[in-house]
């Protein structure tokens, strides 16, 4: 099939590229110019394994070409994906401009492709309402919505193996168009109308976002009780019924889509006057949980001593993972303007980004090239990205250059607690940790 897919961001271009992948003669269309001149150079505009070469070789054999417009793209494409971006607004309301212009731009296609897939993520109800109104109708016998469930990271391998493949339809016709354009993916299938596939999209994130905030409580029952909170999210994971994915003790949830999709729901519940009392107290938690780590700050140093500008800390670290550099919602967006506001004096140490690019995201920060240039006089470090560099690094060495109290708040759970203690450092993660006892067979 000739496809065009519309967004070249981590779902349309490994949309693109999986669709090239799999043989079919795939246009990616991007509007912004610097991401298209990046792509039509062979360079992926963002971190994610695997698909430089993929890119080079498709590129190459001709399967793939990228353009900046829908009516630019080429001659009549079979299929058009949409998978543009549904940012947050400020209530929690997806931002729907990008998903409507594109589909504005698909309906004026002469001819219709005979499939318009929509992949980003949009409120229940979104694909009923526009395929009821007149540029949507014509379409209504052409249209499935999608959505993809693609983890940053994995993208490319989670487009290989989806571990499902949902179809929202508002009547069988296009199926076997869907079918072929997902040729070679290997995945069960949910066939279903629009509103459901739109609903499965948001009950994946939603779920996710409570097992973190779950385990939230697990790290405050561990603070109450001194259990340690190591040992108890890997014996509840254990239970296949319960699953260790996502069960894990950090500063809230994070990145472009747990955040934004919560908040989605609950902004959709007030809009509608339902009820949905379990994403709204995820949400809320999630608020809390954000902010641990500045609590275990003023807790160990005093807010009055933060806000007399008399404290340094340095934050290592500024990704949620090592493997993506998408910091849309990471905890550093929260954390870093909150002890700026408290009135800490801020030095960041990020690896995989420019000092330019570090200043222009937290202009108040102060960079430094290494952990040791950032924990130097520093009275306190926050612990934002599991580094190899950090948990490799002589602590002792490390620990020297900091001045009292050396607190070391380790927001991720990765370092050793009593190697650290044994530096001199006050060591502080989220919840309390032993040393590990193992998994062994007991
Ligand atoms: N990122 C993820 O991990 C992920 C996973 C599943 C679902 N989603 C959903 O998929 C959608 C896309 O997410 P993303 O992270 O890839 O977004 P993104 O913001 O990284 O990329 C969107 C791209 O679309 C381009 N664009 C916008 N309007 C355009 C137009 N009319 N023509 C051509 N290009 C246009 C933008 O310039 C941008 O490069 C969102 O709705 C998101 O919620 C994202």
């Amino acid at each position: 099939m000739r496809v065009a897919v519309v967004g070249q961001g981590y779902v349309g271009l490994t949309a693109a590229l999986g669709l090239a992948e799999q043989g079919h003669r795939v246009t990616g269309v991007e509007s912004d110019p610097a991401r298209l001149a990046a792509l039509e150079d062979r360079r992926i505009p963002f971190d994610e394994p695997g698909m430089d070469g993929l890119l080079d070789r498709l590129l190459a054999g001709g399967g793939l070409r990228f353009a900046a417009t829908l009516a630019t793209a080429g001659p009549g494409p079979d299929a058009v994906v949409v998978a543009v971006g549904s940012p947050p607004t400020p209530t929690g309301r997806p931002d729907l401009r990008h998903v409507h212009a594109a589909l504005a731009q698909v309906a004026a296609l002469d001819p219709a492709p005979s499939l318009v897939m929509v992949k980003s993520t949009v409120p229940p109800g979104t694909s009923a309402t526009w395929l009821a109104g007149a540029r949507g109708a014509p379409l209504r016998d052409r249209y499935v919505y999608s959505p993809e469930f693609l983890n940053q990271g994995a993208a490319l391998e989670d487009w290989r193996h989806p571990a499902r493949l949902v179809a929202g339809l508002s009547g069988p016709g296009p199926l076997p168009l869907v079918r072929e354009l997902y040729r070679g993916v290997e995945a069960p299938w949910v066939v279903t109308d629009p509103t459901s596939a739109e609903v499965i999209k948001y009950a994946g994130n939603a779920f996710l976002a409570t097992k973190v905030s779950f385990a939230a409580d697990l790290v405050t029952l561990c603070e109450g009780t001194g259990a340690d909170i190591d040992a108890v999210l890997t014996g509840t994971g254990l239970d296949p019924r319960i699953g260790p994915a996502f069960l894990r003790a950090e500063a809230g949830y994070a990145g472009s889509c747990l955040p934004k999709d919560t908040r989605a729901l609950a902004h959709w519940a007030r809009l509608t006057g339902h009820h949905l009392p379990v994403v709204d107290a995820v949400a809320t938690s999630h608020q809390t949980q954000l902010l641990r780590p500045v609590r275990i700050l003023t807790e160990h140093l005093g807010a009055a001593r933060l806000l007399a500008g008399e404290t340094t800390v340095a934050v290592l670290g500024l990704r949620y993972q090592t493997w993506t550099d998408d910091l849309r919602d990471a905890p550093c967006q929260t954390l870093l303007p909150e002890l700026a506001a408290s009135g800490a004096r801020l030095r960041v140490w990020e690896p995989s980004l420019t000092p330019e690019r570090i200043t222009a995201l937290f202009p108040v920060a102060e960079v430094a090239p290494g952990p040791d240039r950032a924990l130097a006089g520093a009275a306190a470090a926050l612990v934002l990205t599991d580094w190899p560099e950090l948990l490799g690094a002589d602590w002792s060495a490390l620990a020297r250059l900091m001045r009292p109290p050396r607190l070391l708040v380790d927001t991720k759970n990765c370092l050793p607690p009593a190697a650290l203690t044994a530096t001199g450092l006050v060591y502080r993660s989220m919840g309390p940790r032993r040393p590990a006892a193992g998994t062994g067979p007991g």
